[in-house]
């Protein structure tokens, strides 16, 4: 089958069910993809139930009713297929919509999974999407949330943003009207943190005398003659700034970077915005809006974020906001923890163990932001222990784009090292993780670093 044919057949098994369970993960992507097939399948008149899940896991299939509506499963499912089987599920009341590496089981579910056809840089929402358009081409609508699952998802390549057919929604939105593509200055919080507090945190390219100084960053903008306040006294944002003004800061700040001796190239990126959002909000653009549902996600809620795309706001809004500000302060403990604390470098990877110190939800996200300062050779690996269950560990690792284009795949080698254990792992090349048994974490981690060695010396892909 094509990718085509796979979305075709499941938006006309939609449009032919009864009733339709969508069951999706937390993070920004599950609840992206599920907003946009719960709204496409509601629009079409057919009954429509949401369901969450951390991870589709033995323990959660309980989750997943048993009765005769349409199961879709969104941004999870491919790789736990054997899980489906073992539910009694059969193919017809099933639909997988996923951007995960596959399972081979016997039962042959339908699937509309864009990496067997090469789109690695593909999110679950995107093909959500692809499956909404299908069943009404009025839903056009809805590719500002692809846009923001594919974000969340970290799918935006920093030279070039969306490629492939994430592009192509991201199109789709700019021509329906509410979303904005532009290259422009690589730094979180363009809507919401002040000026000189964005340009100091975002450390993607560090500038001497700006990164990690906001005094530094105010007297840059003294100097280019930009205001740091409106005139009713509030903060300025990247986003209040005008082009003449933007492109004079970037200029200084490439300048800058430059005369360091660094690297321009990842200064500037492709950013995503929301023109029909209210300004100085997280929902602006996709960068802000994705951690803002990731941080309902991660905090248990996930059911607001879906409000919030659904642009059920009020309530909802202010409760997401409320999850975002704590989000943002974890998220900053996490990496000063492991920044601080220092990594301990095996042969192939860099490892830390941060106990119950943080949520396991959150670990991840911690290692992916901390990797940029680490060695950039060696992917980093994180174990925390669960407090609702001290005889396991949860497991994530992250790795760069350069290094997956050298061999390495996180995915493969966690699944590989869980497998002694009974532990079960999964993810992509670049993002996975896995729950071990807590008396294997140093074998285990001896088994990794062995693993992601080999890969190394493979040749690299073509
Ligand atoms: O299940 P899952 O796909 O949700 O994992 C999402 C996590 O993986 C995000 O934290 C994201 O940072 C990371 N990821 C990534 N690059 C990819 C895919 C996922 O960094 N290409
Ligand atoms: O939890 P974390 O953000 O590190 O997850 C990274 C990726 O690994 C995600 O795609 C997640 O779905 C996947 N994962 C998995 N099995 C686990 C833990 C994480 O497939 N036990």
């Amino acid at each position: 089958m094509t990718l085509e044919g796979e979305v075709r057949e499941a938006a006309d098994r939609i449009l032919d069910a009864d009733e339709v369970t969508v069951i999706s993960h937390i993070d920004a992507d599950g609840i992206t993809s599920l907003s946009v097939l719960m709204q496409a399948i509601t629009r079409a008149g057919v009954m429509a139930t949401p369901v969450f899940l951390r991870q589709l896991e033995p323990l959660m299939m309980h989750r997943v009713p048993q009765d005769n509506s349409l199961k879709v499963f969104s941004d999870l499912g491919a790789g736990q297929q054997n899980l489906l089987e073992e539910h009694g599920l059969t193919e017809d009341e099933v639909v997988i919509v996923d951007h995960h590496v596959s399972q081979e089981v016997d039962t042959p579910y339908l699937q509309v999974n864009a990496l067997p056809y090469g789109h690695t840089k593909f999110s679950a929402a995107g093909a959500a999407y692809l499956v909404a358009r299908a069943i009404d081409a009025d839903n056009r609508d809805l590719a500002k949330l692809a846009v923001i699952g594919n974000v969340g998802d970290m799918m935006a390549r920093e030279d070039c943003g969306l490629i492939g057919p994430a592009r192509e929604i991201a199109a789709d939105g700019i021509e329906y009207g509410n979303v904005a593509a532009r290259r422009d200055l690589n730094i979180f919080g363009i809507s919401t943190r002040p000026l000189h507090i964005s340009l100091a945190y975002s450390s993607e390219t560090p500038v001497q005398g700006v990164t990690g100084n906001p005094q530094g960053a105010r007297r840059l903008l003294e100097r280019h003659g930009i205001r740091t306040r409106t005139g009713e006294g509030r903060w300025r944002v990247w986003e209040d700034l005008d082009d003449g003004e933007r492109q004079s800061i970037t200029s200084a700040l490439a300048e800058q970077v430059i005369a360091d001796g660094g690297d321009v190239e990842k200064l500037t990126a492709e950013l995503y915005l929301f023109p029909d959002e209210t300004p100085h909000t997280a929902l602006r653009n996709a960068a802000e809006f994705s951690t803002l549902l990731n941080a309902c996600g991660r905090w248990a809620r996930p059911e607001v974020g879906a409000a919030v795309c659904a642009d059920d706001r009020g309530v909802a809004l202010r409760e997401a906001e409320h999850m975002l500000t704590h989000h943002r302060a974890t998220i900053k403990e996490l990496m000063n923890y492991i920044l601080k604390t220092g990594v301990e470098e095996r042969g192939a990877v860099q490892y830390i163990h941060v106990g119950d110190r943080f949520p396991d939800t959150v670990v991840g996200i911690g290692a992916g932001m901390a990797l940029s300062r680490l060695n950039p050779d060696k992917p980093i690996l994180v174990m925390c222990s669960l407090p609702e269950d001290p005889s396991l560990t949860k497991v994530s690792m992250r790795a760069t784009d350069r290094m997956v284009e050298g061999g390495v795949d996180l995915q493969a080698a966690l699944v590989e090292a869980a497998a002694p254990f009974g532990g079960a792992g999964g993810g992509h090349a670049i993002a996975a993780g896995a729950y071990i048994p807590r008396e294997a974490e140093e074998e285990f981690l001896g088994l990794v670093d062995g693993c992601i060695g080999r890969q190394r010396t493979r040749p690299p892909m073509p």
